[in-house]
């Protein structure tokens, strides 16, 4: 729920305006932040140093975030298993851990719990998600994980291309939601591509399936996906944490300088 500062100007009144505040008029968009960069920083140097936990901590602190989205990769290649665990365990932000549909991550997420999985397509030669979830191949291997994952109370969203058919069949094989990519978009923010997201959109709003959206997002194409209407949910990583160095870096040498000053 959000909160909307309502100003009203009632001119029968002596020009009396009026300012109240409306709580729960409307569902706003929860932001999922993806912290697997963090990972992959502190992995550049093999320390502890930056440290997801700590940095779930502090969004969770700050009161933005709504969710916690990290990607544990077979390769390991930024989160790892003791990120996940710790993250879950100490970070009171709901979890969307993201997976690809192999044994192994599901039993850590029956482990782990999270709020919810979201299924991904991976190929370990990939920089990043290059596109979404291959449904119709493995329709029945799809639908048991769903299945023993909504079994372990875990809601399960699907990585896809923004196309109807794939909204179909993710509510043919059991999702609760899908996650349209974004990327595509974010590449080519054309009409043609944003309203390729908009109809997959509508189709999930036609057969009552969540719709989330992710990949690639700035503070700049985020717009148009924000305006869609039934999107429920944004994931946005790679992009926030380039900018938390322009924000953050000015500080952090100032807080470096105060202390080899105070020497
Ligand atoms: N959603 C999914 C399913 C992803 O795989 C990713 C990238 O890990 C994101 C959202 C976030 O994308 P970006 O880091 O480009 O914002």
């Amino acid at each position: 729920m959000g909160m909307r500062l309502i100003v009203t100007l009632d001119l029968s009144n002596d020009l009396t305006i009026c300012f109240y505040y409306a709580w729960g008029m409307y569902e706003s968009i929860r932001l999922g932040v993806n912290i697997d960069h963090v990972a992959t920083l502190r992995n550049a140097r093999g320390g502890v140093n930056p440290d997801p936990l700590e940095i779930a901590l502090l969004l969770e602190n700050a009161g933005d975030t709504d969710l916690i989205t990290i990607h544990l990769r077979e390769d390991r290649r930024h989160i790892r298993d003791a990120d996940v665990y710790k993250i879950r365990k100490e970070c009171g932000l709901p979890l969307n851990l993201e997976c690809a549909v192999t044994d192994d991550m599901l039993k850590i997420a029956f482990d782990v719990k999270p709020d919810w999985v979201c299924l991904v397509p991976e190929n370990r030669l990939e920089i990043t998600t290059e596109g979404g979830l291959a449904i119709k191949s493995r329709q029945e291997h799809i639908a048991r994980a769903i299945k023993i994952l909504n079994d372990h109370d875990i809601k399960v969203s699907l990585f896809i291309d923004p196309d109807v058919r794939a909204v179909n069949l993710s509510k043919d094989v059991g999702a609760q939601a899908v996650e349209v990519h974004t990327g595509a978009y974010a590449n080519d923010t054309s009409d043609e591509e944003l309203s390729r997201i908009q109809s997959a959109a509508a189709q999930c709003a036609a057969i009552e399936l969540q719709c989330h959206a992710g990949h690639g997002l700035t503070y700049d194409n985020v717009k148009a996906v924000a305006q869609i209407s039934n999107v429920e949910e944004l994931n946005i990583g790679h992009y926030l944490v380039g900018e938390a160095l322009k924000v953050g870096l000015v500080q952090s040498v100032r807080h470096m300088k105060q202390i080899i000053s105070s020497q």
